[in-house]
């Protein structure tokens, strides 16, 4: 089945696809200059909380490897000044600082180890290149615990897009359709357009449709609607941070569509990985959330669709755990209480590690 990809390391940099432009044109960038990376992963030309980190990791490994550092002081600092412009992209996925984290930790290695210059470049490429590899496993384990929880057949809903392009694997949400699909299950999936950036409609139809997966879009006004018609059999999402709790933060208008499925009895469903966790918070309250340039409100496309009004971006909504009736990760599945079992799900040996 065909899986987008959304980022590639090469010999000659950092191969990109252009997801603001799809599905029209399929456009891609060779960065050589991790300044340029950091700009795309903020101009959403790579989007999707897993892919931005393995685009924050690749960022990293391009910048010390394009590095003119002469000492490895010099280089130390070097990676400092990469990580803090990567780290001031996009503030709510959690991916992005755990990427940037794991960089940083190798890195550290590296020095403590007294490896010259040429072998760190070498190793912090290798180091990119793993967490990039990982992705394919960690979401193929994904969907293998979240395909148990797909209806036999009929209609399952999404939000935004979880899938390929989101994670430069085979997607979180859209992971789980396609390992439910692949078994035989007969899911029609219900793919929200996803206003402002409209990444259900771009996207997630594009890619289910690519993959062969049946799909009818709505708008995003149209989700309590399908979602009482008594046809829906579950709801799977993607994730960009979850709390301690199991608060968790996703793509705008989330929220409602938790509330909406548990007012009509559908189970809600969130897929991510467990780089997705951020422990050290205790509820959704501390999620920061990014607010996006009004004009992707009063535009679409470039057109003006509103008057020179006003407009609020919020690009993430929070998802109280309440809603959530389990968390599909690559170790197994997490379920209330989320305190505990997200704890465990964390501590458990690592899947699928590529090193
Ligand atoms: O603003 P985006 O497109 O980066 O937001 C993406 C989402 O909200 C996804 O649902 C989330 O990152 C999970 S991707 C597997």
């Amino acid at each position: 089945m065909y899986v987008a990809q959304p980022i590639e390391w090469t010999d000659r940099g950092v191969v990109i696809l252009d997801q603001r432009r799809l599905p029209a044109d399929e456009i891609s960038y060779t960065y050589t200059d991790y300044r340029d990376v950091a700009k795309a992963i903020r101009e959403m030309i790579i989007r999707g909380a897993p892919a931005i980190g393995v685009a924050a990791a690749m960022g990293v490994a391009l910048g010390i490897q394009k590095s003119k550092a002469n000492s490895i002081a010099e280089l130390r600092s070097e990676f400092t000044e990469i990580c803090d412009t990567l780290r001031k992209t996009r503030p709510t996925a959690v991916d992005l600082f755990w990427a940037l984290e794991r960089m940083k930790r190798r890195f550290t290695e590296l020095l403590e180890s007294n490896a010259d210059m040429a072998a760190i470049r070498k190793a912090l490429v290798a180091e990119a290149q793993n967490v990039h590899l990982e992705k394919l496993a960690t979401d193929e384990a994904i969907g293998r615990f979240g395909a148990e929880f797909m209806p036999r057949e009929g209609q399952v809903m999404t939000q935004c897009n979880a899938g390929a392009l989101a994670t430069a694997g085979i997607g979180t949400a859209l992971g789980v359709i396609r390992v439910a699909f692949e078994q035989g299950r007969k899911l029609h999936v219900l793919v929200p357009e996803t206003r402002p950036y409209l990444q259900g409609a771009r996207l997630t139809a594009w890619e289910l449709h690519r993959g062969g997966i049946p799909l009818t879009l709505i708008t995003d006004n149209m989700v309590g609607h399908f979602l009482k018609s008594g046809k829906v059999g579950a709801v799977v999402t993607g994730a960009d941070r979850i709390a301690a709790n199991g608060d968790t933060a996703n793509k705008i208008g989330t929220y409602q569509i938790a509330v909406l499925a548990k007012e009509n009895n559908v189970p809600f469903y969130v897929a991510a990985p467990i780089s997705t966790f951020d422990l050290s918070i205790a509820d959704g309250g501390h999620i920061p959330i990014e607010e996006r340039n009004a004009s992707e409100v009063t535009h679409i496309q470039g057109v003006r669709i509103a008057p020179d009004v006003r407009a609020a971006n919020p690009a993430f909504d929070v998802t109280p755990s309440p809603y959530i009736k389990a968390i599909f990760t690559e170790r197994g599945v997490a379920t209330a209480p989320y305190t505990e079992s997200l704890k465990r799900l964390a501590a458990a040996p690592v899947v699928g590690a590529a090193r």
